[in-house]
């Protein structure tokens, strides 16, 4: 764990132009001055970003928010008071103040208030706004451990240690529009939740602005091994030990699997392989036996605590010694929608 003296170094890295990683109750971030176009082009350099991609702005108090944002909305306030410091972060008109770089040219600018005493002690000692993405390369899950960011990122300058993140996804971003609000991206709080403070209101398509959420692509987080979602109970053990594959689906003992699996895939032998060379990421537990790798999510099927278990769980399962692994849905609804949506992406490129 990082202590005071720290953090202050990390605060004097980045008040010089350097780039450090630190802990949020969402994921590490990959932090550098929001303020500093050069410092904050070494983030995209670090994390090989094809792209631009805009970066949220992590705040300390409400006062910097003023000073970063265009913005006179009593409904700023209401989602402020209700849930910051948390993990939702809040697209608003960018003030002159943020250099583009950091919104990738958008005239928005995404902004949070972490829930993390480190990294809102960071943001006071070094003086300025952090920008921050979630400290992993591009394309590749987000770190809920320091280790996770040594391992992907051993360039960065500094990196705090504030123990396993306690959220463990990404917070929800949303916009507002003149009637209410829209989710870009699903997080640990939900529409419910954010309906009892400002109403929900999607834009028809017609009306919708250039907002796209890069957080929304569809494969987004691709863990290392190729990661299959289960669309009906799992397979009791009792069937056969055997996952074989034919045609474009994986089936175990003649009974199928519903998983299509591109043909590229299908000529891959490993998918023969017998269970202990999978991994299973299993919702509460049930028919876990003979795999080579168990990660359950919530026995007592608590849906937060999946969203919270789900990166750490997949980064288990990727230094596991399994071939593949097999994920089972979890319900969507509430913040199962974030994990369903999370899933998905990690599963997309062999969907
Ligand atoms: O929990 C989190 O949000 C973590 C921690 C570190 O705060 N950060 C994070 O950042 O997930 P990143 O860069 O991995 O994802 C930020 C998402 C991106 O998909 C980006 O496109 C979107 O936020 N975003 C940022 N600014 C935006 C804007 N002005 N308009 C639309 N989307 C924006
Ligand atoms: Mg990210």
């Amino acid at each position: 764990m990082s202590t005071p003296q720290d953090i202050e170094y990390a605060a004097q890295l980045i008040r010089e132009g350097k780039v450090v990683a630190f802990p949020t109750e969402t994921v590490y971030g990959l932090g550098a001055n929001a303020l500093n176009a050069m410092a904050v082009a070494r983030i995209y350099e670090l994390k090989e970003r094809p792209s631009f991609d805009p970066l949220i702005v992590h705040i300390a108090s409400l006062e910097q928010l003023h000073s970063l944002t265009n913005v006179d909305d009593r409904r700023v306030k209401l989602l402020a008071d209700r849930f910051w410091p948390g993990p939702l972060t809040i697209i608003l008109p960018k003030s002159e103040q943020i250099p583009d770089i950091v919104t990738s040219g958008l005239q928005t600018v995404g902004i949070r208030m972490p829930d993390n005493p480190i990294a809102l002690e960071l943001i006071r000692r070094s003086g300025c706004p952090i920008a921050a993405p979630s400290a992993n390369k591009f394309g590749q899950l987000s770190p809920t451990l320091a280790r996770h960011v040594a391992k992907q990122l051993p360039e960065v300058d500094f990196i705090l240690d504030g123990g396993p993140a306690k959220v463990g996804i990404e917070s929800t971003i949303i916009s507002l529009n003149k009637h209410g609000f829209e989710i870009l991206r699903h997080g640990l709080i939900t529409r419910e939740e954010i309906e009892q403070v400002v109403p929900y209101y999607a834009l028809p398509d017609e009306e919708k602005t250039n907002i796209v959420s890069p957080g929304m692509l569809k494969s987004h987080y691709s863990p290392g091994k190729p990661i299959y979602i289960l669309d009906e109970e799992i397979p009791s053990p009792q069937s056969g030990n055997q996952l074989t594959n034919s045609g474009n689906q994986l089936t175990q003992s003649g009974s199928q699997l519903p998983i299509p699996i591109q043909s590229d895939a299908t000529s891959d032998n490993r998918f023969t392989s017998d269970r202990s060379r999978i991994g299973l990421l299993s919702y509460k537990g049930d028919d876990t036996e003979g795999y080579g790798h168990v990660e359950i999510l919530s026995p007592d099927g608590n849906l937060r605590s999946c969203a919270v278990r789900l990166f750490a769980a997949i980064h288990r399962l990727e230094e596991a010694d399994v071939d593949f692994i097999l994920a089972q849905p979890v319900p969507e609804q509430g913040v199962g929608l974030a994990v369903m949506d999370k899933l998905r992406k990690a599963a997309y490129r062999y969907l």
